[in-house]
């Protein structure tokens, strides 16, 4: 697909190269999503149908905010998750690798702005959105919060946590909100791209020195747990969240699969991966479970995800900071870009008149 001689091309490394993500496509494509006229199109019809709802149509407030908090969160990481791998930019290995990982940095910008755009189709202003991740009343993907200590951690960073990001994200193609649905169409194939050069960077470190081998080795040792933590809490059991948030968004048909399945098809596909690369999965219980037909791995340790969550990770404070800095000396961007837009809509409307 990408000209890769390692792995067949026609092998689906990610979710996002899956008949999974062709159909969602061919769905929107076809205009499979649309309504006939004179349907009912209330919002319980629409979500009966399995219909796309659309910024015109009315909703339940608590749909309107599950889709606010979620979406946003979505956007806040997808531009924090810039900080991890930004940070090698200027030390990647050769000028082709560092090509390579500011188109990545840059796409993840791309994703935050489509997905800022659409929680704004929402009613809320995404001005109100970054002072609520800045004041940390709303969180952004806890795995962002782990440092990025050598250039492996690009190639497992990569590898495992766009890996596992466009597994949660090729369902919301086809989630009953619109706008989140085409923005997710594209940014998963954007994603599938970033995967890939993930998984290059660790193939090419695997065919290098003993200590290139253990260099990859060791930043997937750091990966692995916190890449399987992005699926969120698990569905039952202790750790389990109460709140039934995965029921009614299921209902909603914001969510098309719980966590642990996620979670589970994740594994799946990555272990084989694994084992192309000649890489360890630090998991002493991950075997093959021939009665089911998955991989069964050991238990995540939920107490670190939950302390990671309530701002203890290693680099929370950090990120944050960083972003606020970024965001106050971006100010004068933003107030050169409003003037120069109220000049060009005066001039607009100047030629109208005339
Ligand atoms: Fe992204
Ligand atoms: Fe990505």
């Amino acid at each position: 697909m990408y000209g890769n001689d390692f792995v067949d091309p026609d092998e689906a490394l990610n979710a996002a190269e899956t008949g999974d993500y062709e159909a969602a496509l061919s769905q929107h494509a076809e205009g499979g999503l649309d309504r006939g006229e004179g349907d009912d199109a209330s919002f319980d019809a629409l979500i009966a149908r399995d219909l796309r709802i659309e910024p015109r149509d009315a909703m339940p407030e608590e749909y309107r905010e599950t889709l606010i908090r979620q979406i946003a969160q979505h956007a806040h990481s997808e531009i924090i998750g810039m900080q991890p791998e930004g940070n090698w930019i200027t030390r990647a290995p050769s000028l082709r690798r560092k090509a390579i990982l500011m188109a990545k940095v840059q796409d993840e910008a791309g994703h935050g702005l489509y997905l800022y755009s659409a929680a704004e189709t929402l009613g809320v202003d995404r001005a109100e959105l970054l002072d609520r991740l800045h004041s940390g009343k709303q969180k952004y993907s806890s795995i962002f919060n782990y440092p990025a200590l050598t250039w492996a951690d690009a190639g497992a960073i990569g590898w495992l946590v766009d890996g596992a990001a466009i597994m949660n994200q090729v369902p919301l193609c086809r989630c009953s909100y619109g706008p989140y649905g085409r923005a997710m169409i594209r940014v998963c194939k954007e994603e599938s791209f970033h995967q890939r050069q993930g998984f290059e960077i660790l193939w090419s470190l695997m065919q290098g020195t003993e200590e290139q081998r253990a260099m990859a080795q060791d930043a997937v040792n750091r990966t692995w747990w916190p890449a399987l933590m992005m699926f969120g809490p698990p569905d039952t059991g202790e750790a389990a969240t109460t709140g039934g948030h995965t029921e009614q968004s299921m209902a909603w048909g914001i969510k098309r699969f719980s966590n642990d399945d996620l979670r589970q098809k994740f594994v799946d596909m990555t272990v084989p991966q694994a084992q192309k690369l000649g890489l360890t999965l630090p998991d002493p219980d991950l075997r093959w479970n021939a009665e089911t037909g998955h991989w069964d791995f050991g238990a995540v340790d939920w107490g670190e995800f939950w302390q990671v969550v309530k701002g203890n990770g290693p680099m929370n404070a950090q990120r944050l900071a960083h972003r606020v800095r970024a965001h106050e000396e971006g100010a004068w961007v933003r107030e050169a870009a409003t003037v120069h837009a109220a000049k060009r809509a005066r001039g607009a409307r100047q030629e109208v008149a005339a």
